[in-house]
């Protein structure tokens, strides 16, 4: 049985799926926890997902009602079907819930993005990664300092697989797709010769970036300060596009760019093959999101996290990323610096090649088999 929940689920879960497929019959759970069409449906037609077997609709609540929800919901699936695994992914309350459920039912449990420590207990993600990976009879790692995390904390190392990153097997698999999409284009960011103008690409939905408007009204400025310079775009996710409006922040926001061909320019969620595409030509992305952090680092893209911590440290050791905490100063000079072609260039870490879900797969029926 893999569960999903969320849109970087959705992502990670695809190439889980052609992966296993002749070897072992899946039981796909879709908890509902993102329900949009543009978080939801959308992911599952552009990444090749089947229908889910079952989707408990839990939507939107609060942490505890919503993991409740999906603890409900979730465990007479469970005993119904009785299957001999089950798969979470990454470190949403979806995650944590259908690891919970297994757990309790000794239904052995495999979590695909184990190990991830941000060390920042008022991170409600970091919970859930503590958590699922105590239960977890299968750690699948992507990065070594993951295995080291499990280490300390007493996890039995035959359970701890480096493996590498499903979500970059996505990127590999679906880039030419993205390629052939009108998203720059569409956005009015194509340069002649079907290149991109340089652009910057954002993303926030970290409560603590964007629940306050002290900590979202710097941000918004000083992305308003970039966008003198540059067009930015904002594909905003629903828990910042609601934050906006309740802040009254619509005036920062244009709809076209303009007569310079700049501006800061607000849209829905974009699909995945569409943001791939603008992420890739990208001259910088801001963004507090864990995947982007990954996936600029494969596209050789600089990244700008505006986070105090990261659970993925490789991405600054190795990759693109820099991370900034909440000064925007910092913000503006670098993005400036990537807009001149120079940011960071970094090198894509070991295993992070397109065939972790593979690797996963092997693993798990070579285990079931014995
Ligand atoms: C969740 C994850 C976060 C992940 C993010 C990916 C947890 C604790 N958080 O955060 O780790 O980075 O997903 O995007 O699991 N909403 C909609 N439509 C939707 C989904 C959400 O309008 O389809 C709005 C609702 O107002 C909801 C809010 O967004 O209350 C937050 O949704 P929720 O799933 O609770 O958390 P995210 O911020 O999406
Ligand atoms: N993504 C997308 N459209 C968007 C924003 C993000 O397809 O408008 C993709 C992105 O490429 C990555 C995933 O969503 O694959 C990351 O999800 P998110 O940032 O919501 O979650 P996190 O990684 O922070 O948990």
């Amino acid at each position: 049985m893999l569960v999903v929940g969320a849109r970087p689920n959705f992502v990670k879960a695809a190439p889980l799926l052609p992966a296993v497929a002749g070897s072992a019959v899946v039981h796909l759970v879709h908890t509902g926890q993102h329900y949009d069409e543009a978080m939801s449906r959308m992911f599952f037609d552009q990444l090749g997902l089947p229908r889910p077997d079952t989707n408990l609709e839990v939507g939107s609540a609060a942490h505890g009602a919503q993991t409740g929800l999906i603890l409900q919901r979730l465990e007479p699936v469970m005993i119904e079907w009785r299957p001999d695994a089950v798969v979470v992914v990454g470190d949403v309350n979806s995650t944590l819930a259908g690891a919970l459920v297994a757990g309790k039912l000794n239904i052995p449990v495999a979590h695909v993005e184990a190990g991830l420590r941000s060390f920042d207990p008022t991170m409600p993600e970091e919970i859930n990664r503590a958590l699922t990976d105590r239960i977890s009879h299968w750690l699948f790692v992507t990065e070594p300092g993951g295995v080291e995390n499990l280490r300390r904390e007493g996890i039995a190392t035959q359970r701890v697989h480096l493996v590498g990153n499903v979500m970059i097997d996505s990127l590999r698999r679906f880039l030419p797709a993205a390629e052939k999409t009108a998203a720059l284009h569409d956005l009015g960011l194509e340069a002649s010769g079907g290149r991109a103008r340089p652009f910057v690409l954002v993303t926030l939905h970290r409560p603590s970036n964007v629940d306050a408007v002290e900590s979202l009204l710097p941000l918004v400025d000083a992305l308003s300060e970039i966008a003198r310079e540059a067009p930015v775009l904002f594909p905003a996710h629903p828990r910042t596009a609601e934050r906006l409006e309740q802040f009254r922040m619509a005036p920062f926001f244009v709809q076209e760019w303009n007569e310079r061909g700049a501006g800061l320019r607000i849209t829905p969620p974009l699909g995945y093959l569409e943001f791939l595409r603008l992420e890739s030509c990208a001259a910088a992305v801001i963004t507090d999101s864990g995947g982007i952090q990954e996936e600029t680092t494969v596209l050789a893209v600089p990244c700008f996290t505006l986070r105090g911590s990261t659970e993925r440290p490789i991405t600054i050791e190795q990759g693109t990323n820099t991370l900034l905490g909440s000064d925007v100063a910092a913000l503006v000079r670098g993005v400036r610096e990537a807009l001149a072609g120079r940011g960071k260039r970094g090198r894509v870490p070991d295993l992070w090649d397109g065939r972790a879900a593979e690797r996963i797969t092997r693993q798990l029926l070579q285990d079931l088999a014995s």
